[in-house]
C-alpha cells in the first residue's frame, strides 16, 4: 500500500509515522522559565544525533498555531533543558507530566517526582530518572509557525550510580536502566528487556565469507 504523503492530512501522517518508526525513545525534557518556575514533558520525537559534538534533537508540535508548547517557550528564553530518560519504574508519573496543564502547573510536583540539581545548566534533572542530560540550546529549527526541531548540546550527564560497571572506561549497565520506548497510538511502550546480540562485520571477515 503506498501512502502519498502530499495528499494526507497532518493527523494521517502523525498517525502513519508514529505507527511504524518505532519504538522512540523517550526525551523527558525539564525546563524552567525566565522566573524559574518548573516545567516537564515527555517528547518521544526524540533521539541522539553525533557525539561530536554530542547533540540530542527533539520535535515540538504546537497545540494551536504559533505555539510550541511551554517547553519550547521556555528553551527559546533560557537556551537550557535537561533530559532525563524514563524507565519502567518512572513510565506512569512520565504520562502524567504530559497531561495538558496550564504554564503555572509544576507537572513534577503533581506527578509526586523529586528533582537534584544540575552541575551545568539551572533546569533541574528528575531524581527518579536512572539518565539525566544536562543541555544546553545548539539551535532551533522552526519547520512550520507551530512546529520546531530543538537541538540541544550535551554539556554533562548523569547515570545512576548502580547502572555504572566502569565509569573510567564509560561502561554502562544499559539493561540494568530499565528504559521504555514509546510505540504506536496514543498509551503502547515497549520495554528494552527483549535484546539479542548481533555483532558488527569487519570487511576483510565478510570477505572471507563470500
Ligand atoms: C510518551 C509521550 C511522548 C510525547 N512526545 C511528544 C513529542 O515528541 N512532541 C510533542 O510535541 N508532544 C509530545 N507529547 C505530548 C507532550 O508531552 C504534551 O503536549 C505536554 O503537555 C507538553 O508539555 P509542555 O507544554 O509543558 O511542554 C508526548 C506525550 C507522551 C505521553
Amino acid at each position: 500500500m503506498l501512502f502519498d504523503f502530499e495528499t494526507l492530512s497532518t493527523q494521517e501522517r502523525y498517525k502513519l509515522l508514529v505507527s511504524t518508526v518505532v519504538p522512540r525513545p523517550i526525551a523527558w525534557v525539564v525546563t524552567q522559565d525566565l522566573g524559574g518556575r518548573l516545567n516537564a514533558a515527555p517528547y518521544s520525537f526524540f533521539n541522539v544525533f553525533s557525539a561530536d559534538p554530542p547533540v540530542v534533537v527533539f520535535g515540538i508540535g504546537g497545540r494551536k498555531p504559533g505555539d510550541t508548547k511551554d517547553t519550547g517557550q521556555n528553551i527559546r528564553e533560557t537556551g537550557q533543558f535537561t533530559v532525563c530518560l524514563v524507565n519502567q519504574e518512572t513510565a506512569k508519573p512520565m504520562n502524567i507530566t504530559a497531561i495538558d496543564f496550564p504554564p503555572e502547573v509544576d507537572e513534577l510536583a503533581e506527578a509526586g517526582l523529586t528533582t537534584l540539581p544540575s552541575t551545568r545548566v539551572k533546569p533541574p534533572r528528575i531524581a527518579e530518572s536512572p539518565v539525566a542530560l544536562e543541555c544546553e540550546r545548539f539551535m532551533i529549527i522552526e519547520l512550520n509557525t507551530d512546529r520546531a526541531l530543538v537541538l540541544g548540546r550535551v554539556v554533562a550527564m548523569h547515570v545512576r550510580d548502580d547502572c555504572v560497571l566502569d565509569a573510567a572506561r564509560c561502561y554502562i549497565d544499559t539493561p540494568k536502566l530499565d528504559l521504555i520506548g514509546r510505540l504506536h497510538g496514543g498509551g503502547w511502550y515497549s520495554r528494552t528487556s527483549d535484546s539479542f546480540e548481533l555483532p558488527r562485520i569487519p570487511l576483510e571477515a565478510w570477505k572471507t565469507t563470500t
